[in-house]
């Protein structure tokens, strides 16, 4: 069973894992965090930066992009981590790494996302989000799930809970994406997934107690031997009892 922790709000499991972070960081400054972005994070990297986590070696991939927007899209996840993370910490330009979604060879750019990751030594510390139908990046559920940084299709569902990045307009957001694969996630040493409200509960659910399925990319973290999951009560809801923090 993968181990997990319910706070009794997101404030509090954003403090949490912002002093966790800012304390791991003070032991190994050169740790390699993987990022997502969503709402869910939002407040953890805020925190980041008001508890002054010295990111100044830390080196940072994130998870994924869409396809066809340039960093410099106001849209772009590039543009997303800029201004709720990279902006407020003292990270070294040079060691953020965002996969370019308006690269001129998609497939070369994934080719040389994996291999950064890999030159980077792997990700220390993983750290991702859940969508509503059990996606992590943008590993949708699917017959396959590909094991490396790949061009992929979005769903409908990931499009539209993506579209206020877009002014809400959902002809806006791009119809694909680039992704870390499933293998270049369950390298991570460590990974933690953060999941609020009541809208994650049923994917929080089958991640935890579900078959392992493709269906259900989350659920491939109960192979993983160093995953926990952060949850609030809401996202905690279908797992029965437990002790709240
Ligand atoms: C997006 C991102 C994921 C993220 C998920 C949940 O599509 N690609 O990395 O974890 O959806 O987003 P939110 O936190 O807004 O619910």
């Amino acid at each position: 069973m993968l181990k997990v922790t319910v706070f009794k709000d997101e404030r509090t499991l954003a403090r949490a894992l912002a002093t966790q972070i800012a304390a791991t960081l003070n032991e190994t400054p050169d740790l390699v965090l993987g990022l997502p972005t969503g709402r869910t994070p939002v407040r953890l990297y805020h925190d980041l930066g008001t508890l002054h986590a010295d990111l100044s070696r830390a080196t940072t991939f994130n998870l994924d992009e869409f396809l066809g927007i340039g960093p410099d899209h106001p849209g772009s996840y590039r543009a997303f981590m800029a201004h709720h993370l990279f902006s407020r910490v003292n990270i070294a330009p040079e060691r953020i790494h965002v996969l370019n979604g308006a690269a001129p060879d998609p497939e070369g750019e994934c080719g040389r996302y994996e291999r950064a990751v890999a030159g980077a030594g792997g990700i220390g510390l993983q750290l991702l989000g859940i969508g509503t139908n059990g996606h992590i990046g943008f590993n949708e559920p699917a017959r396959e799930l590909a094991a490396r940084t790949h061009r992929v299709v979005l769903k409908e569902s990931t499009r539209r809970s993506n579209a206020a990045l877009f002014g809400g307009d959902l002809s806006l957001v791009p119809r694909e994406g680039l992704s870390m694969g499933m293998a270049t996630i369950l390298q991570a040493r460590r990974i933690v997934l953060m999941a609020t409200g009541k809208s994650k509960a049923r994917s929080v659910e089958l991640a935890v107690r579900g078959p392992i399925t493709t269906k259900l990319p989350a659920s491939f973290l109960q192979l993983h031997p160093a995953v926990e999951l952060m949850l609030d009560e809401a996202a905690a809801g279908l797992l029965g009892e437990h002790a709240t923090f």
